[in-house]
């Protein structure tokens, strides 16, 4: 345009001199068009806003300042803004109801300032607000409610700020957003409900995060989404169990990832997908995939894709479903550079017809990363890209950690060899090192600093090594840890010490060791712990306070260990359960209260395989407002307990119970017969009705006192119609899918 705003901002200034508009005070070190009521003061060093701004003012700019604070309705007199600038303004905090009094603003930019937090009293009184930019601030996290006020928004930028974890509900209140801009996070972790409540939002972008494998179930809460950019990710597989599924879905960015393998069905529920970029990857073949009825487009270009007689099923699915595929071959050597929809399907040999079958560049696994062509440091028995920052020495007999890898490396994989201990500094000059495998390298000891340096590292996997013990010092150097992976070596405690320096672990593997109790002090680090797993061990005790300090807790499990009761007390303080896992514990009866303490949080329960004989009436109670699924399944019940009003429950398993169907049996019968789930309980004895299910089997209850006719229909709880039947889901598994 050729009418610059700081040309207008000049003339008016000029215009408003020549009419000497005494009546329109600006500020000295402001300038201000009185025609359109924009006033700029810009780069001034004002810690604070000026005072004699006009207050019919629309839109004021104070980019470039050093506001610092801003205070408590700090703009109240100015209630005609429509728009305000507050880049660069230094500004760390937000005091609460900082923008109260404007109710008219449209547009907010506060980008590039020092903001850490944002306090939920904060964007108070922006009801009409339609823009916010939070870019290239410090957030690293989103309180749910954050922004519960903003019921105008349509579109919310939080780019470049350092946001790990996304939790449940984390934009509630947002039902007019319609884009949401996540990308350049660290962001590797979304809760399953983290992108409910925004029923409106059409546009998501998280690329260039930090997610591992794809977070189909909170990918899929809005429904709406049209367009989703996932690109920049590590992630090395997606495939239908990640169970994406977006109906309104058109255009889908799996761009420069790292992927190495997608399945077939992978999007088979999205099926209004138009376009697909798969551009920049590892993948050397793809399957036609399933269900895009309606794609037009697919970029595959960057990969390097064998066009050998595999790929004919690709070439052919495109050509019939008119797809403008873009897909150049990287070999056999005779077709490299060609593009695979412009090859005959003769062109397109299996390696055995090959005569000039050349084997240089398709050897190891197919997992390992595929050597960059472009020269560049790799250690010998390694293969590393550049592309994808991915470098690989699996398998390959190392005794130590080798040098030279590429600065750039984000994923290192050593796993399978022979290392034995991991050397003070062994990964030095990995300083954007994301994810470490060290999997099953006979590791018994890690030196103190053999972490040293790794400031971005995230993921870390020391499972199936030789490991009883680490020392204080063993992970300092590596503070955004997220995730350890300790399991299958020997550990007789939790090594709390080695755990200390890593104050953002999120969740830690322990389990298959030899764990025996879980005492005061173990998770004394763990403030920010939000799974911990702890399955195949030897935990009889669980002491009291064991438990307390990781307050954020949402999973615990310790299914296949020795308790002989649930630890009740130490569950106290745990405002955050959301899952328990004891299955597989001798357990034998439950007590009244049992789950008391975590009422209210508790959704998933595993009790299945524990020996249960006796459940007492209100062993539950407490739970009945936040119990989704219920395992009971392989155990010695004979009789339950009728859940009433227990409203949330979508799953119930109680098959391989010997269930004793005589009238003592009728509460059970009759609750099950008024809900829509599948249970599978089925009666044991007496012999007349073994082998009936306990919810259909309304001959054996018909005739108990007040089983019959009119009482039963009066105590009948009302039919849940509504409810679906949802058959077990997956539990919620961590890195998911292929490391
Ligand atoms: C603002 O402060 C910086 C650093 O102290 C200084 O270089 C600059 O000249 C100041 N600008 C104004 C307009 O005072
Ligand atoms: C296809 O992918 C390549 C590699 O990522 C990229 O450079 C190109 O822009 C993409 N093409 C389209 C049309 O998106
Ligand atoms: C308990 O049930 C869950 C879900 O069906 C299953 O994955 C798990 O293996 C079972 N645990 C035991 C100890 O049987």
């Amino acid at each position: 345009m050729w009418w610059s705003p700081r040309l207008a901002l000049l003339s008016a200034l000029v215009l408003a001199t020549a009419r000497g508009a005494a009546s329109d005070p600006c500020p000295r070190i402001c300038l201000c068009d009185n025609v359109r009521r924009h006033v700029a003061c810009r780069w001034q060093n004002l810690t604070q806003v000026p005072d004699s701004v006009p207050q019919v003012t629309r839109r004021l700019n104070l980019q470039g300042n050093a506001l610092k604070v801003i205070p408590r309705e700090a703009f109240a007199p100015l209630p005609y803004l429509t728009h305000l600038d507050l880049q660069h303004c230094q500004v760390e905090h937000l005091e609460e109801g900082a923008f109260r009094g404007l109710g008219r603003l449209l547009h907010l930019n506060l980008a590039s300032n020092h903001l850490a937090v944002l306090l939920q009293e904060a964007l108070d009184g922006l009801g009409s607000l339609r823009q916010l930019v939070l870019e290239r601030n410090r957030l690293e996290e989103i309180r749910p409610g954050a922004f519960g006020q903003l019921g105008s928004l349509g579109a919310l930028s939080l780019a470049h700020n350092a946001l790990v974890y996304l939790p449940d509900m984390a934009f509630q209140g947002l039902v007019r957003a319609r884009w949401l801009r996540l990308s350049h996070n660290a962001i590797n972790v979304l809760a399953p409900e983290a992108l409910g409540g925004l029923p409106g939002l059409r546009r998501l972008s998280l690329d260039h995060n930090e997610l591992q494998a794809l977070p189909g179930e909170a990918l899929s809460r809005p429904g709406g989404l049209a367009r989703l950019d996932l690109s920049h990710n590590p992630l090395t597989y997606v495939g239908e169990e990640d169970g994406l599924a977006l109906p309104a879905l058109r255009g889908l960015a799996l761009a420069r990832m790292a992927l190495q393998e997608v399945g077939a069905a992978a999007f088979a529920r999205c099926p209004r997908l138009r376009s697909l970029d798969l551009g920049g990857n590892q993948l050397a073949a793809l399957p036609p995939l399933e269900g895009l009825a309606r794609l037009r487009r697919l970029n595959l270009t960057g990969n390097p894709l064998r066009c050998t007689c595999a790929a004919r099923p690709l070439q052919e699915w495109a050509r019939r479903a008119r797809l403008r595929l873009d897909a150049t071959c990287a070999g056999p050597r005779r077709l490299r550079g060609e593009a695979l929809p412009a090859l005959r399907a003769a062109d397109l040999r299996c390696p055995a017809e090959e005569d000039d079958y050349d084997d240089d560049d398709e050897g190891g696994s197919p997992r390992a990363p595929r050597p960059s062509r472009a020269p560049g440091p790799c250690p010998q028995a390694c293969s590393c890209s550049a592309a994808t920052g991915h470098s690989s020495c699996e398998g390959r007999g190392l005794e130590a950690v080798p040098r030279g890898f590429p600065d750039g490396t984000r994923l290192l994989d050593l796993r399978r060899n022979r290392l034995g201990s991991v050397a003070a500094g062994a990964f030095r000059g990995l300083g954007r090192l994301v994810s470490l495998h060290l999997q099953h390298c006979r590791v018994a000891t890690v030196e103190a600093g053999a972490l040293a340096g790794l400031a971005q590292l995230v993921y870390l996997y020391l499972s199936d090594n030789r490991l009883s013990s680490l020392s204080a010092a063993a992970l300092r150097g590596a503070p955004r840890l997220g995730y350890l992976y300790l399991d299958g070596n020997r550990f007789a405690r939790v090594p709390a010490a080695a755990l200390a320096p890593l104050p953002g672990l999120f969740a830690l593997h322990l389990q298959h060791n030899l764990l025996r109790r879980l005492t005061s002090g173990d998770l004394a680090w763990a403030g920010r712990l939000r799974r911990l797993y702890l399955s195949g061990n030897q935990v009889s005790r669980v002491a009291v306070d064991a438990l307390g300090p990781a307050r954020e807790l949402e999973s615990l499990r310790l299914d296949g260990n020795r308790l002989r009761a649930v630890p009740t007390a130490a569950l106290r303080r745990l405002p955050a359960l959301g899952e328990l896992d004891l299955a597989g514990n001798p357990l034998r009866a439950l007590a009244d209260g049992a789950f008391g303490p975590s009422a209210g949080s508790l959704r998933h329960l595993y009790l299945n395989a524990t020996g249960l004989e006796r459940i007492s009436p209100r062993a539950f109670s407490g739970l009945e407002l936040s119990l989704r699924s219920l395992y009971l399944d392989r155990n010695r019940l004979r009789a339950l307990p009728a859940l009433e009003g227990f409203t949330r429950l979508e799953l119930v398993s109680l098959s391989d119970n010997p269930f004793h169907c005589d009238c003592r049996l009728l509460p059970l019968h009759r609750w099950l017969a008024g809900l829509n789930l599948q249970v599978g309980a089925t009666c044991q004895s007496p012999p007349s009705a073994r082998g009936q299910r306990v919810k259909t089997a309304v001959a054996i209850f018909e005739s108990c006192s007040g089983g019959g006719g009119r009482k039963v229909k009066r105590t009948l709880p009302p039919r849940r119609g509504a409810r679906t039947l949802r058959l077990r889901t997956k539990p919620t598994k961590v890195g998911k899918g292929k490391p």
